[in-house]
Parts: C-alpha cells; sequence; structure tokens
C-alpha cells in the first residue's frame, strides 16, 4: 500500500520534470511550404537547415533586394556562404529566424565521398 503511495508521488515527479524540460514549440516547415514564400509580399530563405522569413530585411540588405528575390522559397546556403558574409551578418540572420526545415528536406552534408 505504501509502495502505490509512493510510485504515485514518483508519476508526479516524472510530470514536472516532463514539464520543465518541455521545449518542443521550435516550428518546423516542409520545403514546399517555403516554396509558397518567394515574392516581396512573403519571402523566405533556408539556410544551413533553417528557415529565415527576410520580408522585412529586403530593404536593409546590402547586398540587394535583388539576390534575396531571386534565391526566395529556396534553400541559399550555398549562395549566402559563396558571398563569405561577417559574423555580422550571421548575427544578424538570427531576427528573422522562424523555425527548422522538416528532416525529409535536410540537405545531407555529406564529406565528399
Ligand atoms: C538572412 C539572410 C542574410 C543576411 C542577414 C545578410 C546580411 C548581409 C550583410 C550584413 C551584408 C554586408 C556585408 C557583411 O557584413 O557580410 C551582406 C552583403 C551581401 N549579401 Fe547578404 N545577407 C543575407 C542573405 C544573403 C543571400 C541569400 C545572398 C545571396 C547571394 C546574399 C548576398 C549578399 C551580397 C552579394 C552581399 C555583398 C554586397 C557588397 O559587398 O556589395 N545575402 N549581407
Amino acid at each position: 500500500m505504501s509502495a502505490e503511495e509512493a510510485s504515485g508521488k514518483l508519476d508526479d515527479d516524472r510530470n514536472d520534470e516532463k514539464k520543465e524540460g518541455d521545449k518542443t514549440d521550435v516550428k518546423v516547415y516542409k520545403l514546399e511550404q517555403v516554396k509558397d514564400h518567394k515574392t516581396c509580399k512573403s519571402l523566405w530563405l533556408v539556410i544551413d537547415n533553417k528557415v529565415y522569413d527576410v520580408t522585412e530585411f529586403l530593404d536593409e540588405h546590402p547586398g540587394g533586394e535583388e539576390v534575396l528575390l531571386d534565391l526566395g522559397g529556396t534553400d541559399a546556403t550555398e549562395p549566402f556562404d559563396n558571398v563569405s558574409h561577417s559574423s555580422d551578418a550571421r548575427e544578424m540572420m538570427k531576427k528573422y529566424y522562424i523555425g527548422e526545415l522538416h528532416d525529409d528536406d535536410k540537405t545531407k552534408w555529406s564529406p565528399s565521398t
């Protein structure tokens, strides 16, 4: 009988733990959804398997809006890296982060095999 009490208590503790560790509110987007956002009204990009909404950034981008519009709705990791953006630029990106790319669509960065 006291064992029952003990196990009940254990369950409660577990529930508390679960609540504390619940950080699953990161949004996940399929590439299909990203593709729907490729105009100046709504412009999303994928960089390093992360999704960015750069609509508000179009006017501010030092590299101009044209390059971003051209890549809207796509995985822009390579073009982004090719420009060798500064650490300032990488810091700026955080402001536009909206979620992760779905596992199914993630690029598997394999070492040159
Ligand atoms: C959220 C995404 C992006 C952010 C926050 C960003 C930010 C910046 C910043 C701050 C600069 C000034 C130089 C520096 O500090 O590196 C820059 C330059 C530039 N960016 Fe981006 N960028 C983004 C995406 C892209 C993408 C996808 C391209 C595609 C090719 C691109 C192309 C360029 C180019 C060509 C320049 C050079 C402009 C010049 O020096 O004349 N950027 N960007």
